[in-house]
């Protein structure tokens, strides 16, 4: 079956979006199956860049079909604000290319303010959420008392289910945040203006649509959000986002068989960064990390906010690769390492005194883990222009090698710019 899945392999930011949509040009069909606007994932095509938070990276080719799966959690404000935006582009004119499972959950104005809400009280513990209503939103998922996506369209539906969703919520706004309280009817009129838009998108036989694809042997790339580390399962909890961003759960967020995916592919960047609180072992608090944030741009596509800097570490890389079961991998931002004299690499961690290379549980354990960092030599020529594997200096071939060997997964795509062209091929994945 010809499921694929593309997947963050460190704190997010890897460059998902960038490569989804290079990879979107051997796709029918891309799905984003967790998560919500928290993401933000970028786009450069011919120069222009777009970012989205809920589209799937294959919008911006309008052959594929682009599906938003039933595990998202969906912000309508600002989806409806991401497809105006693309319309006006003179995108998306066939509002059949995107399609919005009917069972997805979608985040109101109410969630933001709890999460916000939320952070603000946490003071120094902090989790540094983007504010999103991410975490409120899966909460009342699991809490049953969710408003769905097709719940929208039937306005005596939707507002019980906002009732029901606000009655607890209004008793904390009022009584232990001190904040303004929601109404129902309130919340019912904002959602009206949206409808005619929604409604175009409103898919009713979600997984359907995606089993019968697979069956007939169509190409579906699954696109994950966020990164392994921020998993609610496996990550450094409670530094996570609130969905699992695993491959696996591409299958169960969609509805599909894990029969159905014969590839996960890896994303990670040439170097580490993390966005908000939590352990981040190979972090550099100095001139270098303050290099490689002014050379990668790395400031958050979503809130703006300055993304801490490091080195690669392989141990959480490896842990990566097992807990997703990643076949093949895409490095990013090699570019942005060019200039510097010699380039770290995390092989170890030592907790407690221990010699650690393995690691599959990050609760609590990086709080302890100082990292060994081996040295490569670096280069210095700019990598953006080059356009064959033979032109990469031979440090930086060294460092791929050092990486691939290290990880036992080929490295099977490298990317040297933000631009769809910026991007090299060691192995095609894709054969048509
Ligand atoms: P995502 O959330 O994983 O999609 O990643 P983001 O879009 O949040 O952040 C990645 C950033 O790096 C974006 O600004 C991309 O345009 C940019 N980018 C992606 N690949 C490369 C690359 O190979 N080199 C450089 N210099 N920038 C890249
Ligand atoms: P993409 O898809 C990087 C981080 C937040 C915070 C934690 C919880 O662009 O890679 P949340 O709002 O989800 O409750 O925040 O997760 N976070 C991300 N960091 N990239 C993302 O998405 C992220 N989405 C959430 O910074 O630490
Ligand atoms: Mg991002």
């Amino acid at each position: 079956m010809p499921g694929i899945v593309v997947v963050g392999a460190q704190w997010g930011d890897e460059g998902k979006g960038k490569i989804v949509d290079v990879f979107a040009e051997h796709a029918d069909l891309v799905v984003r199956y967790q998560g919500g606007s928290n993401a933000g994932h970028t786009l450069v095509v011919n120069g222009r860049k777009t970012v989205l938070h809920l589209l799937p990276s294959g919008i911006l080719r309008p052959d594929t079909l682009c599906a938003i799966a039933p595990g998202v959690v969906v912000d309508i404000f600002g989806l409806v604000e991401e497809i105006k935006n693309l319309k006006a582009l003179g995108l998306l004119q066939n509002p059949k290319q995107l399609m919005v499972a009917e069972t997805c959950s979608v985040i109101l104005p109410f969630h933001k303010t709890l999460d916000q809400c939320r952070e603000k009280a946490l003071d120094e513990n902090k989790i540094g959420t983007t504010g999103k209503g991410i975490g409120p939103a899966y909460e009342d998922r699991a809490a049953r008392r969710a408003v769905l996506f097709g719940d929208l369209f039937d306005e005596k539906t939707l507002r019980e289910k906002v009732e029901l969703a606000i009655a607890e919520k209004n008793v904390l706004f009022k009584d232990f945040y001190g904040t303004a309280m929601v109404s129902a009817d309130q919340v019912v009129e904002s959602v009206r203006p949206l409808l005619d838009v929604l409604a175009q998108h409103r898919s009713r036989d979600f997984s359907l649509v995606l089993h019968k694809a697979l069956k007939a042997g169509k190409r579906v790339l699954f696109e994950g959000a966020q990164g392994t580390l921020l998993d609610v399962w496996h990550g450094t909890y409670p530094y996570v986002t609130s969905s699992s961003t695993l491959a696996a759960n591409a299958c169960v967020s969609s509805g599909i068989s894990p029969m159905a995916i014969n590839k996960v592919i890896g994303v990670f960047k040439a170097y580490a960064t993390r966005v908000g609180t939590g352990p981040f072992p190979t972090e550099l608090n100095n001139e270098t990390g303050d290099r490689l944030r002014r050379e990668g741009a790395e400031f958050g596509s979503t809130t703006g906010r300055p993304r801490r800097c490091g080195w690669l570490d392989l141990v959480a890389l490896k842990a990566a690769v097992k807990l997703n079961g990643i076949t093949n991998l895409s490095m990013m931002k090699l570019d942005v390492l060019s200039g510097l004299e010699k380039i770290g690499i995390c092989t170890a961690y030592k907790i407690r005194g221990e010699l650690v290379q393995d690691l599959s549980m990050f609760y609590g354990e990086l709080d302890h883990a100082e990292p060994v960092i081996e040295y490569l030599p670096g280069w210095n020529e700019n990598l953006s222009r080059v356009t064959n594997l033979k032109e990469l200096p031979r440090m930086a071939t060294s460092y791929l090698d050092f990486v691939g060997t290290q990880l036992g997964t080929p490295i099977d795509v490298i990317s040297i710019g933000p631009g769809r062209e910026q991007t090299l091929w060691v192995k095609p994945l894709f054969t048509e």
